[in-house]
């Protein structure tokens, strides 16, 4: 799994028990999610179809760091399955699972279309020597 994003929690972003509330952190995950289809399937054109059951583990409190990980489980005709998990980036204790949420790919009439795709592929796969960002090292 990759933990791609890091979020500070911040004021704005707590509930009245002063912890993070959840709202907020289904609005992180499902937008990460929704990046991270995005890339897999190369379309911007993806929604949300369905979450599985959402375990809040534990708490995160003001001034946490916290990472967002996601990694793809199934690939369908139409949709992409993925996992995801949040833990606090220094402890690393999990804060959230999800097992299974659902994108949909769809076509420039909205409706649902075949992407092609059946395993992750990664960013440095996807580019040719010559295109990749120049190495500051080199
Ligand atoms: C996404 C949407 C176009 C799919 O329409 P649909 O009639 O369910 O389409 P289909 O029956 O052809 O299913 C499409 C895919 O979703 C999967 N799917 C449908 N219902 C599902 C469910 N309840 N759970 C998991 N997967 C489901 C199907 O298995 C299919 O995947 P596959 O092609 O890989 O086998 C439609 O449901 C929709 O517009 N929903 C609202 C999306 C939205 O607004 N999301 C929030 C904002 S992003």
């Amino acid at each position: 799994m990759n933990f791609h994003t890091r979020k500070w929690v911040k004021p704005e972003d707590l509930n009245p028990n002063g912890t993070l509330f959840g709202g907020s952190l289904l609005k992180w995950v499902d937008e990460e999610a929704a990046i991270y289809a995005i890339v897999q399937l190369g379309n911007q054109r993806v929604v949300t179809k369905f979450i599985s059951e959402i375990n809040f583990v534990s708490s995160a409190r003001q001034s946490d760091i916290i990472e967002l990980g996601i990694t793809a489980t199934e690939f369908g005709r139409t949709s992409i399955t993925l996992r995801c998990e949040v833990r606090n980036k220094i402890t690393r204790k999990s804060l959230l699972t999800i097992e299974r949420m659902v994108f949909v790919n769809l076509g420039p009439d909205g409706l649902p279309a075949p992407h092609g795709k059946s395993e992750i592929t990664y960013i440095r796969d996807q580019f040719k020597e010559e295109d990749a960002p120049l190495d500051p090292a080199r």
